[in-house]
């Protein structure tokens, strides 16, 4: 399996606004006690446990050992596996699937699709959200304007952020039926004056690969987006999320 490293530490000192912003899935996902739930992609496990408190068994996965580590850590009391999303290997026991800011790190969405189908009870239901068309675009840009003029190759950008259409065609090729869309801007407080370096040293990797000095490209590139990104007291990034509801059709 492909294995992600994170540092889980500073994930949930800095960045828990990702798991914030995920906590009205769960009203979305409206879980019933007693109900199969698997978190796909948990992180350190916040929504996992939420899952949890509102009575349903929660089998959470993720692909990176030290989230999963800190997310036993945190909660001892959940089923937390480390799997590759696009391998899972339940049979269609799930009555739901959630999935909070994972997939867009996933390339191959059709396999992530199809293997997160797979773990559905036929009526089961999925809700996800991941970042969509058109996501830091000013970040992206940013970067790839700086790395032209420092002669750097351009970065390739391991991210998947697609439009409604697009990932509404995916999960139809994965046999689930699309039962709600929406793809809107989340514009992100990153907390703290070092707001963006920090994002960027945590999830830029892909826009500061190669970069011979990447502190001092860090550096460079929050120079230039804080005219567009630092405003009303902070730093934000400029997210735009799709989030996507879907069954998977009864027999
Ligand atoms: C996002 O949540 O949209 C995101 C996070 C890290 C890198 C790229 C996008």
């Amino acid at each position: 399996m492909a294995v992600q490293r994170w540092d889980s530490r500073l994930y949930d000192d800095r960045h828990s606004y990702v798991t914030r912003n995920g906590q009205d899935l769960v009203g979305e996902l409206a879980p019933r006690p007693g109900e199969r739930i698997l978190d796909a992609g948990c992180g350190t496990g916040e929504l996992a446990a939420a899952l949890a408190d509102a009575g349903a068994e929660v089998v959470g996965v993720d692909s990176s050992p030290e989230m999963i580590d800190r997310a036993r850590e945190r909660f001892p009391h959940l089923d937390l596996r480390l799997a590759d999303l696009r391998e899972l290997d339940f049979d269609a026991g799930f009555d739901a699937v959630l999935s909070n800011a994972v997939l867009h790190w996933i390339p191959d969405a059709p396999a992530a699709a199809a293997s997160m189908a797979a773990a559905l009870r036929p009526g089961g239901r999925l809700v996800a959200e991941l970042g969509g068309a058109g996501n830091i675009t000013a970040i992206r840009g940013a970067a790839q304007g700086l790395r032209a003029e420092l002669d750097l190759p351009r970065a390739e950008e391991a991210w998947y952020f697609p439009g409604i259409d697009e990932y509404s065609a995916v999960l139809d090729g994965a046999g689930l039926k699309v039962t709600g869309a929406w793809l809107f801007d989340r514009p992100t407080r990153l907390e703290g004056d070092d707001g963006l370096a920090a994002w960027l040293r945590m999830f830029g990797a892909p826009l500061l690969a190669g970069a011979p000095a990447p502190d001092a490209f860090v550096t460079l590139l929050t120079d230039r987006l804080r005219p567009v990104l630092h405003h009303t007291g902070g730093w934000w990034a400029d997210y735009v999320r799709l989030r996507v509801s879907a069954t998977k059709p009864e027999g």
